[in-house]
């Protein structure tokens, strides 16, 4: 099936969630993001071993967990709100979710995955394990 560098193909559909506790003046305090690589800002990477370089060597310049060169959507769009980068629910190291938290990891799924990562590719964190997390 699907190797790891499989993984870096996998446009998976996303479901990115924004919880907000607005006012009148839409200000953003939280975001609270499920997804798949498009979004993952180091789930895969606490999960089950860091990204390898030379992941993250344009903007951050070392591997961030990032399954991408740079900066992802989900750090364009909590740097436009004026949040820090969100840390990864599953990353218990440097991690501070006063504005809220990210359950992605590449290749998730939206349905439940009954095989392990190296079986099927696939993340076991799927939506319904993210969900949970949140919960
Ligand atoms: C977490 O972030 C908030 C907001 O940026 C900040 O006020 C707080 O000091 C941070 N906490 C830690 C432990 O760094």
């Amino acid at each position: 099936m699907a190797s790891s560098c499989g993984l870096q193909w996998l446009l998976l559909a996303q479901a990115l969630l924004v919880v907000v506790a607005s006012s009148d003046s839409c200000h953003f305090p939280t975001i609270f993001n499920f997804g798949d690589s498009n979004s993952d800002t180091g789930g895969l990477s606490a999960a089950f071993g860091a990204t390898p370089s030379p992941y993250g060597e344009s903007f951050f310049g070392e591997p961030v967990g990032r399954y991408s060169n740079g900066r992802l959507l989900i750090d364009f769009i909590a740097s436009s709100l004026g949040l820090p980068f969100l840390s990864t629910y599953l990353n218990s190291v440097g991690t501070n979710f006063s504005h809220g938290a990210n359950f992605a990891t590449s290749g998730s799924t939206i349905r439940q995955s009954y095989a392990t990562l190296s079986q099927s590719g696939f993340s076991p964190i799927s939506m319904d394990v993210q969900t949970w997390e949140f919960s």
